[in-house]
């Protein structure tokens, strides 16, 4: 069967062979710090120059990694997909970003980062977001309002994830759904598949190992992400 609308979730998972951290490590740590330290409001608000400087690291490393084997398959993929392809990810690295400007998609492509971007900032006043790709001060001062300050353009923890409605809207229309690198862990991400398997479409997960949720998906297919996600969709008719 050949599939028409697509929607392709990521999570760390695919990012982890290029040398980002996925999060749920088992010392229940995010790169050494309680994750309600640095990915909440209240957090950041407790200790904005602790957050900033973790924003800022996690920004620093981008230089240092590179889009792997399964970001490159799902740019080629984007590329000669003729129907439409919503790709939603949850990680707030750009390497699915620099994949896709690689190799140009095709134009029923759309890219979301649902919990955030690390390039981007945003005004704590007005809401402004810009592209950002050096270190932030702790009171940094916002371009667009005389009392703004800007802050990471992250969803931290009790935040609204980005444009839920197009994604909601996109897994009604999809046909197939695949999962990839993510432990089905935080919600609305984890609650995908239901819509997806509600809206009749066929639903894959790819991972390292089964996850909890491996019952709501159709197909599993195992192994590290450079090799599973070329070998899935290599053998995809499109
Ligand atoms: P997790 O760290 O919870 O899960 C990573 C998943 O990737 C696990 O299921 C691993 O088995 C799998 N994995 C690890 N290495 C892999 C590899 N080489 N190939 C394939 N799979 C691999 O990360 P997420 O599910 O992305 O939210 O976490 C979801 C959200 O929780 C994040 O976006 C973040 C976090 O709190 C916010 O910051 C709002």
């Amino acid at each position: 069967m050949a599939f028409r609308s697509l929607v392709i979730l990521t999570g760390a998972g695919i990012s982890a062979e290029s040398g980002v951290p996925t999060f749920r490590a088992s010392d229940g740590l995010w790169c050494g710090h309680r994750v309600e330290a640095v990915a909440t409001p209240e957090g950041y608000a407790a200790d904005p120059a602790l957050v900033q400087d973790f924003y800022n690291q996690r920004r620093r490393q981008l230089a240092e990694v590179q889009p792997n084997a399964a970001h490159r398959a799902l740019a080629n993929l984007a590329a000669r997909w003729k129907g439409d392809f919503l790709l939603v990810t949850q990680n707030v690295d750009d390497l699915h970003d620099r994949a896709h400007r690689d190799t140009p998609p095709a134009s029923g492509f759309e890219l979301i980062h649902m919990h955030g971007d690390l390039l981007k900032a945003r005004c704590t006043r007005s809401g402004v977001v810009s592209d950002w790709s050096g270190d932030m001060a702790a009171d940094q001062a916002s371009p667009h309002h005389p009392q703004g300050v800007m802050r990471p353009h992250i969803v931290w923890f009790g935040e609204m994830p980005l444009a839920m409605e197009r994604i909601e809207r996109a897994l009604w229309d999809c046909d197939l759904f695949v999962a990839i690198g993510t432990s089905g862990a935080v919600y609305p991400a984890a609650g995908f598949v239901q819509t997806a398997n509600a809206a009749g479409a066929r639903t894959v997960e790819i991972n390292l190992e089964p996850t909890a949720g491996r019952h709501l998906f159709d197909e599993g297919v195992y192994g590290p992400a450079t090799q599973a996600v070329p070998a899935f969709f290599g053998a995809l008719k499109t």
